[in-house]
């Protein structure tokens, strides 16, 4: 493994970046006070609110900045002033500036658009996933700002749509394929395991769902009249789910684990070298006993394996008190995480085909399907990821550890069959940050390592590059 020596180019950026820690943390707050909300339609104003704020940002910085239609929500696209034919090395930054909705909002202990900071924890909705990679933007600010020569040229791609799949972004890569024809991406929406275990992901999983509704009788039925001739679709619906994995933790679909990557012993090794204790884990997250599939690790269970989830279940009556009924139907919401080299396709079909399978003739099923993401997977042992592991050692001053983020990223499998790029993961989310939750918070500390990361990175990965490539 090739160590990386002290840099010496960056002096006037790493001040910059000390200098101005204050302002960043400020303008963070500022992008954090728009609630971007994708999966709500009641939000569509502040989506484009903060899009609109986020392009004028850039482009104050000093980037070249486009704010570009797309069926759904508006894409950031801002680069670094860049001389026509430049034959520097091209990157992209991913991230996104939509957010998961705030709901429990009486959760919150302040209120999730009103950025708050505790210590060195800024709370917000957004604040760590994934209005973070602000950090990526400040190291760039400085370089400009500086007037500190970058050795790569750099794009922006900020979109507004990742927490819903995606949607529109795929398009767009296709319609300015040849602009943003590059050799790496870079991203930092994926998990950072510690202050002192800085991390990179070499592996996303993909994920794809369902939602199965169960039809029995044509209205709700008096459970005392009818009980006993009908069949309960709540019950129904429970008794077809159960089916669905062993008391091993493994999923029952046929055909599930065909195209599963398994794990390789170096995996194994780097993953069981993770300062990872059952114990805490399993204490906070307040639950008796920890459940997985038989023969892998925690670790490996929750980023290399493939699981499926009930990610919601209704049936008759949700309000207060009894009511002696019989529901007309029942509800399941379920999504798949995959794994290479699983694809969402299949992995529906086979599921879809087993759950009609499992039906019983007392109830009328239906089924639609969600379209889902590819899993992505780069081998830890390249080139790219082995400089990027020397980046982070250098920002971080410790041992960066190697994973596999069990979360999705719908896009980075499209940047490498659209854009033929692999993406580099420099998660910058510590598991306690409530991400999709109340009180979701990002740790100030690690917006310092990340800016500090950015900037020795646009350094570094030219480097590797002209070794591999050039
Ligand atoms: N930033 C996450 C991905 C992630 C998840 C990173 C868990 C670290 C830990 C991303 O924004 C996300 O939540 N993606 C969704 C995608 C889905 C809505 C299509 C996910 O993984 O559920
Ligand atoms: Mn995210």
């Amino acid at each position: 493994m090739k160590r990386i020596g002290i840099l010496t180019n960056t002096k006037n950026v790493e001040t910059y970046l000390h200098l101005n820690r204050g302002r960043f943390v400020h303008e963070l707050c500022d992008y954090l006070r728009f609630p971007s909300v994708s999966a709500d339609t009641r939000y569509q104003k502040g989506l484009a609110a903060c899009a609109k704020w986020l392009a004028a940002h850039c482009q104050k910085m000093g980037l070249t900045t486009e704010l570009r239609r797309t069926r759904g929500n508006p894409v950031v696209m801002a680069c670094i002033p860049r001389r026509a034919r430049s034959k520097k090395p091209h990157y992209l930054v991913y991230g996104h500036y939509d957010v998961q909705p705030p709901e429990p909002l009486e959760l919150w202990k302040t209120p999730p658009f009103q950025p708050r900071i505790v210590g060195h924890s800024l709370y917000a909705r957004g604040a760590s996933d994934n209005k973070g990679h602000f950090a990526h933007l400040k190291a760039v600010e400085a370089y400009l700002k500086t007037a500190t020569e970058l050795p790569c040229d750099l794009t922006f791609i900020i979109e507004g749509e990742e927490e819903v799949g995606s949607p529109s972004l795929a398009g767009f890569l296709r319609k300015h394929r040849t602009r943003l024809r590059c050799d790496a991406v870079v991203i930092s929406d994926t998990t950072l395991y510690g202050l002192n275990y800085p991390t990179l992901s070499y592996g996303l999983r993909g994920i794809c769902g369902l939602e199965i509704t169960l039809h029995g009788p044509s209205c709700d039925l008096h459970s005392g009249t009818f009980g006993g001739s009908v069949e309960n679709p709540g019950m129904a619906l429970c008794q077809l789910l159960a089916c669905l994995r062993d008391e091993r933790g493994r999923i029952t679909i046929p055909g599930f684990y065909d195209d599963v990557l398994g794990l390789s012993p170096f995996e194994r090794a780097a993953f069981a070298s993770h300062p990872f204790d059952t114990n805490s884990y399993k204490r906070s997250l307040g639950v008796p006993k920890l459940f997985g599939e038989a023969g892998f690790t925690t670790v490996e269970q929750c980023s290399a394996r493939p699981t499926l989830e009930i990610n919601g279940l209704t049936s008759g009556h949700q309000g207060e008190g009894g009511k002696t009924i019989i529901p007309s139907w029942a509800r399941a919401k379920l999504t798949m995480r995959i794994v290479p080299h699983q694809t969402p396709g299949k992995i529906l079909a086979l599921t879809v085909a087993h759950l009609k399978k499992l039906c019983p003739p007392t109830v009328r099923m239906k089924i639609t399907t969600a379209a889902g993401s590819d899993p992505y997977f780069v081998s830890p042992e390249s080139e790219k990821v082995q400089t990027g592991l020397g980046v982070l050692r250098s920002a971080f001053g410790s041992e960066p550890l190697l994973a596999r983020e069990g979360g999705s990223i719908p896009i980075v499998d499209e940047f490498k069959q659209i854009l033929k790029a692999d993406s580099l993961l420099l998660g910058l989310a510590l598991p306690d940050d409530n991400a999709h939750s109340p009180n979701e918070k990002f740790n100030l500390e690690v917006f310092a390592k990340g800016m500090l990361m950015s900037a020795y990175l646009w350094q570094q990965l030219p480097r590797g590059q002209r070794a591999t490539e050039r």
